[in-house]
């Protein structure tokens, strides 16, 4: 191969998915325009990110959005960045955002055949102390049927359907996580040519790891089958190590270090919020795909994340993911402590 530093033969992700786009049949290059779309808005949102202190972007933007979260500038940005870029790559008929109450209907004139589902910044109550966060997004197409105006059911599909997901990292390095339903690939952000180059192709996550990650601040109010579970993984009775912990409060960090190295993460239903925090449609159902395409599963405790069919834009549910062995030892507690 070429032993230059300089690599000729580069694999963008603009490259992977052209490539991609064309192996899918009746391919129309929308897909690939959507995806290149988020894309920009995620370079964007990174360079803000990264300038968020010096261009006065970080606090409060006075607001608290559908899901009672405090709205922060940045929040606010991302989301206008992605809704913008979408839009114009005239290949979505409607968007759900975590920013949004309502249904983000395209302007007619602009309008395609994808719906996507998409959380602008993830893990926003880390921004002002400069912790990881992320972006992440699911693509479905909009169902064959429904050809007028576009409604809440066009974006109300078991994620299943999925045809595309992604998370961004604003991290030590700005990554790309992304399957379009052939494996997880990895993509790191060159600043230098403005291009993500792949970096890692078709990813597994391990069968068991060492490493549980939960806020456990909310112990008092957890189920029985959780704090019995932690119990195991602290004071093993079988003689095993106990797992280390780890939790960042981004679910995009935790989740990433979680296929990366193995373990498990959840954020269950507790007494407070009876179906957890994580909004189904555009934190849990993307999570769950990229998780099962790296081998591992993601779980609400009692079905499979991906079978769960919606039935509001912003409902919750609860979410356990990672290592197959570490998610199915879980439920076996589910099953001991019902
Ligand atoms: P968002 O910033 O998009 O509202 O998401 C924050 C979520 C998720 O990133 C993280 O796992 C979780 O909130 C942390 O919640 P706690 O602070 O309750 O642990
Ligand atoms: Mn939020
Ligand atoms: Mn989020
Ligand atoms: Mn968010």
């Amino acid at each position: 191969s070429d032993q230059s530093a300089f690599d000729t033969d580069v694999w963008t992700l603009t490259r992977f998915v052209i490539e991609t786009g064309r192996q899918a049949k009746g391919a129309t290059g929308e897909l690939t325009q959507l995806i290149n779309a988020m894309l920009t808005a995620i370079k964007a949102i990174s360079s803000a990110v990264r300038k968020a202190g010096l261009a006065h972007l970080q606090g409060m933007a006075g607001a608290v959005n559908v899901t009672g979260d405090d709205v922060k500038k940045l929040d606010v940005l991302s989301n206008d960045l992605v809704i913008n870029m979408l839009q114009a790559s005239y290949s979505t008929c409607c968007m759900v955002s975590e920013e949004n109450k309502e249904l983000i209907i395209t302007p007619k004139d602009k309008r395609g055949k994808y719906v996507v589902c998409f959380d602008p910044l993830d893990g926003s109550s880390n921004i002002d102390c400069l912790a990881s966060i992320g972006t992440i997004f699911a693509i479905y197409k909009r169902v064959s049927e429904s050809e007028g105006e576009p409604t809440e059911k066009d974006a109300l599909q078991q994620g299943n359907n999925i045809v595309c997901a992604g998370y961004a990292l604003y991290g030590s390095a700005t990554l790309v996580a992304l399957s379009t339903g052939t494996g997880l690939n990895f993509f790191m952000l060159d600043p230098a040519i403005g291009e993500f180059i792949l970096t890692e192709r078709n990813v597994k996550i391990k069968p068991k790891g060492k490493i549980y990650s939960l806020n456990e601040g909310y112990a008092k109010y957890f189920h029985p089958s959780i704090n019995n579970y932690l119990k195991h993984k602290k004071y093993p009775e079988d003689g095993s190590s106990p797992y280390g912990a780890r939790y960042v409060g981004s679910m995009v960090s935790d989740v990433h270090r979680t296929i990366a190295y193995g373990g498990i993460f959840m954020y269950p239903a507790n007494e407070k919020s009876p179906k957890g925090k994580l909004r189904l449609l555009y934190e849990c159902n993307p999570i769950a795909f990229l998780i099962e395409q790296a081998g591992g599963m993601a779980t609400t405790g009692t079905q499979r994340v991906l079978d769960v069919q919606p039935e509001a834009l912003h409902q919750r549910v609860p979410f356990v993911v990672g290592s197959p062995d570490d998610v199915n030892e879980y439920l076996s507690f589910v099953q001991k402590y019902p």
